[in-house]
């Protein structure tokens, strides 16, 4: 039987990446994202390309009751994501104190913090009842130092991180795993999210950037998690 991955922010760089390798190899899919036109135009392409089935839900992480509504939505189809990634999120440049807004932070740590956090309040108590799931994190190597002038996005990395691996240790035993990615700089849609607030100068603009493709390379599908 097919197995069905999850995906969040799944037609940015590296949800694009994970979409392709799990649907490869026969998955099917429950795309998760904020534009409903793009999630079309990524299922139909999905559809064509591998002949999997693929469900998508739009929802804007950054509010607790599109999550609630993603949830209630697989539960009400009875679609049960085998694999769920977490993977939306963005980041952005600034002076803290003097140049990032209250809302620009906020907002920032709902979809990297809070809507994460939310999606595994919800899915877990199921994948723990069947024995099985697998949970895929991403979280970055901004998670390992502090980022001045990133600071925010920099932290919310270090939660991911940090709650992954305890959660891996909670669950040792119930059949279901939590793996966490970091990734280092990407080309992706992530600089240009991040771009308003990212000066010509910054490291942001400068640093070498794989493509997400290299970084998922070695993951023959999804179930290798
Ligand atoms: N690129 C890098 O250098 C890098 C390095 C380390 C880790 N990462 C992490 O990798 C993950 C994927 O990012 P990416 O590099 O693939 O960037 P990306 O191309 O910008 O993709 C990010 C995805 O998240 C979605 N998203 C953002 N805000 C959302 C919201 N409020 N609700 C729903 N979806 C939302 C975006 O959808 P919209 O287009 O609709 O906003 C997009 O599909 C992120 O967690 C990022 O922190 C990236």
């Amino acid at each position: 039987m097919a197995q069905t991955a999850l995906i969040t922010g799944s037609y940015g760089g590296l949800g694009t990446c994970f979409a392709n390798i799990h649907a490869k190899t026969g998955g099917d899919l429950i795309l998760v994202g904020r534009s409903q036109a793009k999630l079309d135009a990524q299922a139909q392409e999905m559809r064509e390309k591998y002949g999997v089935n693929v469900e998508t839900i739009a929802a804007d992480l950054s509010k607790a009751d599109d999550v609630q509504h993603i949830y209630e939505t697989c539960r009400d189809n009875g679609w049960l994501p085998d694999y769920l990634i977490n993977n939306a999120g963005f980041g952005g440049q600034g002076d803290f104190a003097r140049e990032r807004t209250m809302e620009q932070d906020l907002s920032m740590i709902a979809v990297n913090i809070e809507a994460p956090t939310r999606m595994l309040k919800l899915f877990l108590p199921d994948m723990i009842e069947r024995g099985s799931g697998k949970i895929l994190n991403v979280s970055s190597t901004a998670a390992t130092m502090p980022g001045p002038l990133q600071a925010v996005y920099y932290a919310t990395k270090s939660y991911v991180t940090s709650w992954s691996n305890a959660l891996w240790r909670e669950l040792a035993g119930t059949g279901v795993t939590v793996t966490c990615l970091m990734p280092g700089a990407m080309r992706t849609g992530f600089a240009d999210a991040g771009a308003s607030q990212t000066p010509a100068c910054s490291p942001m603009r400068s640093t070498p950037r794989r493509s997400p493709r290299t970084v998922t390379t070695g993951c023959s599908r999804a179930s290798s998690m």
